[in-house]
C-alpha cells in the first residue's frame, strides 16, 4: 500500500509543495518516480558507509533504467561524529570534480545524518540545486527527512551551520528499516511519540498501546506511524516554514537533548532519538518544577518510555552542568540572553516558553544529575 502526503508551502519563483510517498518497493521505483516529476536528471546520490554497501547499487540500477545519468556517488563515512563541515567540504569536493551544472540533482540515502549533509550540501552547490530524500531510518522517515531543515555540528553545538532548503520529494520505502539495529528503531520512534506529546495527546494513548508491537516490525502498525508523524509535521511546516512561531514546538525535548548530544560528544554513548527521549522527560520534569503541569503526566510518559524501552535519565556527571547551560544557551531559539524551551501544561500540550534564566536551568540541572530517576527537581 502506498501513502502519499504533500508538504504544501508558499510558492516562491516556482511552486515548492513536495510529495512524501510512503510504502514498500520504493527504492526500485526512486528512478521512474523521479523522472516522472521532474524529467530525466543528472543525479549524485549522498550516503553514508553502512548504507551505501546496502542499498547503493539497487538504487543506481533503478535510477539508471529510468533514464537518469549518473555521477560517481559521494559517501561520508557514517554517523553523527561526522556531521561536520571537514565532511561537508569532501563531499563537495567529490561533486565539483565532476563539474555539475544547476540541474544536477542531489540525492539523500541515508539516516538523518546524511539527510542534513545532504540537503545543505545542495543549499550550497551552485547557490542551491534540487534534492530528494530517500530516508533509511524510521528516525529520518517520520522526521528529519521532512520540513528542509538541513544543517551540521561544530564543536559549539549541534546544528549551528545550516541552511533551510526543502527537497523536491521524500520517497519513505519500509522495506529498508529491515536492516536497522534495533536501537536505532527506538531512536526514531521517540520522535514519533514527541508528536503526540506536543499537541496530539489522542495518538500519544496510541503510542503507547502499540509501541512495543511496532518495534517489533508490524508493517501496518509502522505505516499509520509514519504517515501521521509526517502529516503532523507537514502541517506544522506548511504553517511557519522558518520557524518564527509554531513550528518551535517540534523542538519539544531538543533543547534539553541537543546540550546532552553535545555534552556526551556526538557519539555512540547517546543517538539523537534517545537524547529527545530523555530531552521530553526532562521537558515534563521542569514543567512539573515551576508548576505548570500535573505530575501524573510524566508517569504517564515514563510508563510508555519503560513499555519502548527508551531511555528517560541523563547519564552524565554533576560536573558537567556548567558545559549543559553553555550549550543550552547557545540554542537558536533563545534572543536576549534568555533561554527558550518548549514545556508541556500536560501530555498533547505543549507550548513556547522564553526568558527562562540560566539560573533556573542551573538548579534544575544540577538537581537532576543528583536525582536522575525521581522527578522533585527544582
Ligand atoms: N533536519 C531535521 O529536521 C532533523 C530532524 C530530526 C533529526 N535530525 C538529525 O538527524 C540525525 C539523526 O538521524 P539518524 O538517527 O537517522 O542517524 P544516522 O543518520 O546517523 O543513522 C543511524 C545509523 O544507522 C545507519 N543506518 C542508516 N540506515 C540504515 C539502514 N537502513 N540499515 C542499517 N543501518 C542504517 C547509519 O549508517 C548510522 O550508522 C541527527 O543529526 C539529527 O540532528 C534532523
Ligand atoms: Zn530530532
Amino acid at each position: 500500500m502506498l501513502h502519499k502526503l504533500q508538504v504544501r508551502l508558499p510558492a516562491e519563483a516556482t511552486d515548492r509543495s513536495y510529495d512524501i510517498l510512503i510504502g514498500t518497493g520504493l527504492l526500485d521505483q526512486a528512478g521512474l518516480e523521479i523522472a516522472t516529476r521532474f524529467g530525466p536528471r543528472k543525479i549524485v546520490v549522498i550516503s553514508d558507509s553502512h548504507v551505501a554497501p546496502l542499498y547503493l547499487e539497487r538504487l543506481h540500477a533503478a535510477l539508471k533504467t529510468a533514464g537518469h545519468t549518473l555521477l560517481q556517488p559521494a559517501i561520508m563515512p557514517a554517523g553523527e561524529p561526522h556531521k561536520t563541515l571537514p565532511t561537508l567540504q569532501q563531499l563537495a569536493e567529490t561533486v565539483l570534480q565532476q563539474q555539475p551544472d544547476r540541474r544536477l540533482l542531489v540525492l539523500a540515502l541515508g539516516g538523518g545524518v546524511v539527510g542534513d549533509m545532504a540537503g545543505m550540501l545542495a543549499a550550497l552547490l551552485l547557490r542551491g540545486v534540487d534534492y530528494i530524500q530517500i530516508p533509511t531510518t524510521l528516525l529520518a522517515q517520520v522526521d528529519s527527512s521532512v520540513g528542509g531543515k538541513t544543517g551540521l555540528d561544530t564543536p559549539q553545538g549541534k546544528n549551528l551551520l545550516g541552511a533551510f532548503h526543502q527537497p523536491r520529494l521524500v520517497l519513505a520505502d519500509l522495506d529498508l528499516l529491515r536492516s536497522l539495529p534495533a536501537r536505532h528503531w527506538r531512536s526514531g520512534f521517540a520522535e514519533i511519540v514527541k508528536y503526540g506529546l506536543i499537541n496530539q495527546a489522542d495518538f500519544f494513548t496510541w503510542c503507547h498501546a502499540h509501541g512495543p508491537k511496532l518495534l517489533a516490525g508490524d508493517a501496518e502498525l509502522l505505516t499509520s506511524a509514519i504517515a501521521r508523524s509526517c502529516a503532523s509535521k507537514a502541517a506544522i511546516v506548511a504553517a511557519d516554514e522558518k520557524e518564527s512561531g509554531q513550528r518551535a514546538l517540534l523542538n519539544l525535548g531538543h533543547t534539553f537533548g541537543h546540550a546532552l548530544e553535545a555534552a556526551s560528544g556526538f557519539g555512540e554513548n547517546l543517538y539523537h532519538g534517545e537524547a529527545v527521549a530523555i530531552g521530553c522527560a526532562l521537558a515534563l520534569r521542569f514543567s512539573i518544577a515551576l508548576g505548570l503541569c500535573p505530575a501524573s503526566e510524566l508517569d504517564r510518559y515514563l510508563a510508555l518510555c519503560a513499555a519502548c524501552e527508551l531511555p528517560t535519565t541523563p547519564q552524565l556527571p554533576a560536573s558537567m552542568v556548567p558545559t549543559l547551560l553553555d550549550f543550552m544557551s547557545g540554542d537558536k531559539k533563545n534572543s536576549d540572553g534568555a533561554i527558550t524551551l518548549i514545556l508541556l501544561r500536560g501530555i498533547g500540550q505543549a507550548f513556547v516558553q522564553k526568558g527562562v534564566s540560566r539560573q533556573q536551568l542551573a538548579t534544575f540541572w544540577h538537581e537532576v544529575l543528583a536525582n536522575p530517576s525521581t522527578r522533585n527537581a527544582c
